[in-house]
Order: C-alpha cells, then structure tokens, then sequence
C-alpha cells in the first residue's frame, strides 16, 4: 500500500463490482505458454474456443495467436525468447474471418525499434494479410509483450485473447545467472487479465457494461479462472504481466485467505518494464500493477515447504478511481502448491543490481506538459489527451534525436490511467498527489513500483507524474511520413485508448468516441525533399553506443565505414558488401568517448559523431 493514497480525503466516483468468484475452487492446472527460442517467427491469428476452466465457460470464443512451428493454442499466445543484439523477424498472418472488418497489427511493447516495425495503428493488415517485423534487439534483459494496435479494434482483440510474452535475454547476463531463470521450471509468466463473460451464450463481452453489472467478471490467469501450480520449496520468479484490457491490481502472496492481512510472504522486486530495478531488488509484502505493466519478482518458498500459497488480489487497497477498486475482501486468484523438496535450487538473490541510471543527474533539454482530460461522470466529455482524442493523420508531438525529454502527465480525471510511451523507457522523476504529497525516487513514500526502466505508469485522480526519458536511437528526417514515423503515446486501458466497437469477433457495431492516445515522431534534425529514398541517408544507433553500433543504410555497391578518433586518425576500418539496412558494427575494443563514423560509398561521404559509453 502506498501512503499517498491515505492523501485521498475527496469522495471519488466508486466502482462497486461483484466479487469475482465466490467459491473459489483451483482444480485446474495453470496452463504456461510454450516458449520459442528463434530469431525468426512465423504467428497466425486466429479464432478459437477455448475453456477457462470453470462450468458453463468450456466452450466460449476466443482469439489467439500461434506459432507456425509449434502446438495449437486457443487462448493469448507463446512466449518468445529475444536475444540482445540478434536480428530478429517476426512474420505474422492475419486468418480472422475474411469480411469481419477484423484488421490488426502486432505491436512489441516496451521495444526499442523503428516505428515502421511498432505495430501501431499505421501498419495494420486486413484478414487475408500478412506483416513481417524485422529488427535488431537493443533491449535490456526483461519482458515485454505483445499485443495487437490497430485503430478501434485494440480493445476488442486483447480482450479475446490476443497477447503473449517476449523474454528478452542477453548473453552472458551475470545477473540471470544468480537467479531463478529456467522458464517453465522456476522461471514462470503469469498473466493476470479480467474478463467479463455473458453465460448464456458462453462468450466474451467485448462491449463495455454499465458498473454495477459485472456479475459474470472473473480473473483469469493465463486463460483460467483460479488455477492451480507446483512450485518447489525455493526461491521462483514470476514474471507478471497485467495483461487486462482495464483492470489494476493489488497483488500480493499469502498462505491463509481467511487471515490475507497477516499470513503476507515478503517477496523481492527484481524487475519492472524495461529491465533490472536500478541498485538493488526491493523488499515488498504488495505489488499494485496496472494494465500494460509487468514485474518480475522472486518468491522464496522454502519456508513454506509443503504448504499452500495464494496469489491474492485486494481490490479494496487500491486507489479511489482505480478501475479494478471493490469493496471486495481479499480474493485468491492462483492457488500455488508448495512442494516439500526443493529440487537443484538457484541462488536467490543477485548480489547487485545495474547502477542508478546517469540519466539521473541530466538535465532536461526540454520539458512537456500532458494533460490526461474527460469527464465522463459530470460533462460527458470523452477520454483523450489535452482535451483532443486520437487523430490518426497528426504527430502530436516531435521529440529531437539525441535529446533528453521530461514528460509532465496530470490527470485531471476522476479515474487512474495507466501512461504508456513507445520505443523508450523512461525513468520517473517526481510523483505529486496535488493533495501535498511529492516523492521522488529515494524519498520515503516513493512506490518500488515506479523504479525505472518504465515505459508503462498507473497515474492516479489528481496526480501528475515527472518523467524522463532519452530518444537516442531511431529517428526521420522532416517531413515525416507518418507510416514510417508515428510511434504512439497513450492510456493503456484499451476502451480509453482509441474508439472502440461494441463488437464481437465477427462484428463490428457503433463506435465509442474514445481516444486517449497521441502520436509523436523523432526528428534527426535533417530535411530530405520527399521523393529521395529515407534509406539512403545514414543512421547509426544506438548513441551513445556500448558494444554494437548499427549503421542503417542502403547501397547497390561495395562501401566503406571508417571510424575515427575526434583528430581524424582512423581506428577501425570496415569493406562492406552491398547490402540494405542495418549492418552491426563491433565496437567493443574502440576507446570509449565522441569517434567519428564515415561511411563512405560510391554514393557519396557521410560522417556522424557517435558517444561510446
Ligand atoms: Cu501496449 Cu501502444 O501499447
Ligand atoms: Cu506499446
Ligand atoms: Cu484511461
């Protein structure tokens, strides 16, 4: 529980909903997602049915994706496995039903990639259609996910099913190799999503029903309705995404769920959106989380052998205007079964986390304001971002190559909405209540939960959240075509997002006018005349760079690429065959400090400075 909350002394609008399940039952076994371990995927999407585990919900339709090369899935998708500097393809086959309007993307969120790649709402691919993501991992070791982001259809496919996990590992980790890391053995993904169903016709309600008549909502974990696992008596990760299209979450792990309050196993904080914790893992007896974001956190059952564990969710501990908030008792949504042997256990802990980011101590080259507005309880005024809802044709906003940015995100509503930013992840600065609290990271009050690398935030009623965040690594010249260069910002509850359909999977109805989501490019600080080819100009990325630099470029012929010292005297020298893209660089034994990188082509000169950190 966060003290800020006790800051709440205003009588917010209170979402009552039903308590999930009233007699919880667990005897069906979590299901885990298979695990790919490729540089290329090849997913289809499709309509399946599938069976949440509980009576009259065995039969109900879904959506899901499934890998070419692997065993039929009818609820989310695999888990893919990423490795830090691979190229990496991901080939994706629209097979919804061929006239249900049903078009859809897939976007990588939480990834550092090159908008035309993002899967936002401008590479959408009707049924029938097919989309190839290709490009080079620059993410730190943590996990993302997967989801569809087509325009207006966002809410409906999540909430049938669309979405999996991505681990992203790096070679050499020494940290993952002091912790539970073995996916499926101590290592284990929990979805967490909710979901109303209609029972009498055994489906999903995609549309959005009045509060109040939630009845039929339950929480699912990975595609089940209060499943069951084994665990051993040791320290096990859990990776948790909060895969629901609406509802946060106050999670935490007990062994009694009459007496939740005083049976809390203390667990650790290892990793929030975009990689390890900075410094160090935090001790927690409670996680909030909210839709989009992820955790990954270590549970030490060894003393525990033998017994019974819940994963509990308190809904009546999260924030006024939290969508998710019940008066509610405790109610268990994973039943964990704890062996009485622990079987080749791993370490535990790391011994140290990577350092407090020197992002830190920058200052901002720039400063925004953003506002989250609608007032959907008094005005009626719709969801969206400074008072404007999703405009498929605009950028919002235009961030500059290489330049350090400080977002401030108010919300003037009367709801939490979960903040997320594309391409970066960013650390936050500063939270302010309004009601006098402020923390910053470090102060007493400031939740573990916000600790960077984020790229995904619950911001409360009232509050304003600074964060901070570097565009170092993709950029356009101007002027932009939005195809290749809008990456999107926005609420990631999906009914908020953008508009929505009161829809099924094979229809599509009237559409909300919803739209909390903006658009914003990167600008490499050139003009190019539009007919000339955007590939013929030269990136390199990331800046600074660590080990790998990539040379983004195109050219029929044979080039050279020369990195130099700031005196011109040459320390690397490179032929490189034709080629089209991005071509790695090793620059791991080059000096660290400003070089010079010439790539010289029949083409012409082209020179850049770039930082080795
Ligand atoms: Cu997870 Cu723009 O999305
Ligand atoms: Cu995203
Ligand atoms: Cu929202």
């Amino acid at each position: 529980m966060h003290p800020q909350k006790l800051l709440y002394a205003c009588a917010l609008l209170l979402l009552v909903f039903a308590p999930e399940v009233s007699q919880a039952q667990f005897t069906v076994r979590m299901e885990i997602p298979d695990l790919y371990d490729r540089r290329g995927d090849s997913l289809t999407v499709d309509i399946e049915t599938h069976d949440f585990g509980v009576p009259g919900l065995n039969n109900v339709e879904t959506m899901a994706y499934n890998h070419k090369f692997g065993r039929r899935n009818d609820y989310l998708g695999p888990s893919l496995t990423w490795y830090v500097g691979d190229n990496q393809s991901t080939h994706i086959k629209n097979q919804l039903p061929m006239n249900s309007g049903m078009r859809t993307t897939v976007h990588w969120h939480g990834a550092d990639i090159p908008a035309y790649m993002d899967g936002g709402p401008h590479q959408y691919f009707d049924p029938g259609g097919s989309f190839t993501a290709e490009f080079p991992v620059l993410d730190k070791p943590t996990t993302l996910w997967y989801h569809p982001h087509a325009e207006d259809v966002t809410y409906t496919q999540v909430q049938m099913g669309l979405a999996g996990i991505i681990i992203v590992r790096e070679r050499g980790d020494t940290i993952a190799a002091q912790i539970p890391n073995t996916y499926g053995w101590d290592d284990f993904p929990l979805i967490i999503q909710d979901i109303r169903f209609i029972d009498s016709t055994q489906t999903i309600d995609t549309t959005q029903g009045p509060p109040g008549s939630d009845k039929e909502r339950m929480i699912v974990v990975n595609g089940t309705v209060n499943p069951y696992m084994d665990v051993n008596p040791q320290p096990t990760s859990f990776r948790i995404l909060d895969g629901s299209t609406r509802n946060a979450y106050m999670l935490s792990f007990v062994t009694d769920t009459a007496d939740p309050g005083n049976t809390q196993i203390p667990f650790h904080l290892l990793a929030s959106d975009g990689g390890y914790l900075p410094d160090s893992v935090r001790r927690v007896t409670q996680l909030e989380t909210g839709p989009g974001i992820r955790n990954r956190v270590i549970v030490d059952f060894a003393s525990v052998a033998g017994d019974t564990v819940y994963l509990m969710n308190s809904p009546a501990e999260l924030a006024d205007g939290v969508i998710g908030k019940s008066s509610s008792t405790p109610v268990p949504i994973l039943q964990l079964r704890v062996g009485q042997q622990a079987v080749s256990p791993i370490g535990g802990l790391p011994r140290a986390l990577p350092p407090i980011p020197a992002i830190d101590t920058m200052g901002p080259d720039t400063t925004r304001t953003i506002l989250l507005t609608g007032d959907r309880g008094r005005t009626g005024e719709p969801f969206g971002i400074d008072s404007s809802q999703y405009d498929f044709n605009k950028i919002n906003t235009v961030v500059k190559l290489n330049t350090v940015e400080d977002w401030v995100v108010k919300n003037l509503t009367e709801f939490a909405h979960p903040f997320h930013v594309h391409l970066v992840q960013f650390y936050v600065m500063e939270i302010n209540a309004g009601s006098g609290f402020s923390a910053k990271p470090g102060d007493p009050g400031f939740p573990a939960e916000a600790l960077g690398p984020k790229d995904d935030i619950l911001i409360w009623p009232g509050e304003e959240w600074r964060i901070r965040m570097r565009f170092h690594t993709y950029a356009q010249p101007k002027p932009f075509n939005l195809d290749s260069s809008a990456y999107m910002y926005h609420c990631h509850i999906l009914t908020h997002e953008d508009g929505y359909y009161r829809a099924t999977a094979n229809t599509l109805a009237s559409r909300s006018p919803w739209g909390m989501m903006q658009q914003f490019a990167v600008w490499d600080g050139t003009v190019t005349s539009i007919d000339k080819p955007v590939a013929e100009e030269m990136t390199l990325y990331p800046n600074p760079a660590e080990n790998k630099l990539y040379l983004n470029a195109e050219s029929q012929k044979m080039s050279t690429i020369r990195l130099m010292d700031i005196q011109g005297r040459i320390l690397m020298e490179k032929v490189l065959p034709p080629f089209t893209g991005s071509v790695p660089i090793d620059v791991s034994d080059i000096a660290r400090g400003l070089i010079l990188v010439e790539w010289d082509s029949p083409d012409g000169k082209q020179v850049k400075k770039v930082v080795l950190e």
